[in-house]
């Protein structure tokens, strides 16, 4: 089933907050390390579930949500103070964000990256930014991202994104 604007099927996925689900921390840092250990040479699984551990906030930067179907979690994203040392001056970045392969393709990772901006929005933040590769560009710019800067690291690009938001997007449920 396909999901329009964001919004969830009821009584299907739903998206909560990690810290309400501990039970499913190692499969979300599983996730990041299995998806990002190569931007982190030496990093150990470990280290992300630490990581993990420090973004558990409710209504509270960092914080990260999680994408559930029934008890299985499906999906992730968080929303952390900055997520790139050459950008200090940017606040809070969305990160991390993931769903399962088989999961992909429903309009699930647009519920979650929208769904992440409403919790920075109802933070009282008027924009939000994040990091990506070229490749994933298209994705966000389909949802009004715009590119921003460009920082090269050890041989490789980054992609700095920033979304304007609108007094008229809606605040989480
Ligand atoms: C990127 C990712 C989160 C997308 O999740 P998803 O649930 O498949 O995305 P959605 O179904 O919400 O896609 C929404 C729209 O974006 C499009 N889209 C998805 N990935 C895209 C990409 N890489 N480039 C361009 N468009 C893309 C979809 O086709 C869909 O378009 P449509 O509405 O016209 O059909 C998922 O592929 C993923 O977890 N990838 C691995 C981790 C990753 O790269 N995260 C991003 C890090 S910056």
């Amino acid at each position: 089933m396909k999901v329009e604007h964001g919004a969830l099927p009821r009584n299907q996925s739903r998206i909560e907050y990690l810290i309400d689900y501990p039970q499913h921390l190692e499969t979300v840092a599983q996730w990041e390390y299995t998806q990002w250990q190569l931007l982190h040479p030496g990093s150990v699984m470990h280290g992300w579930v630490n990581a993990l551990r420090r973004k558990l906030g409710r209504s509270q930067i960092p914080l990260t949500l999680v994408m559930m179907d029934g008890d299985e979690p499906i999906g992730a994203i968080s929303l952390i103070v900055n997520g790139n040392p050459r950008r200090v001056d940017l606040t809070p970045w969305l990160a991390s964000l993931y769903v399962e392969p088989s999961w992909r393709g429903k309009g699930l990772g647009q519920a979650l990256m929208t769904r992440g901006a409403r919790e920075a929005k109802a933070l009282g933040y008027e924009m939000v930014y994040l990091e990506t590769t070229e490749t994933q560009q298209l994705f966000y710019a389909k949802f009004g991202w715009k590119l921003i800067d460009r920082i090269l690291e050890q041989g490789q690009e980054s992609l700095i994104m920033a979304k304007q938001l609108r007094r008229t997007d809606p605040t989480p449920d």
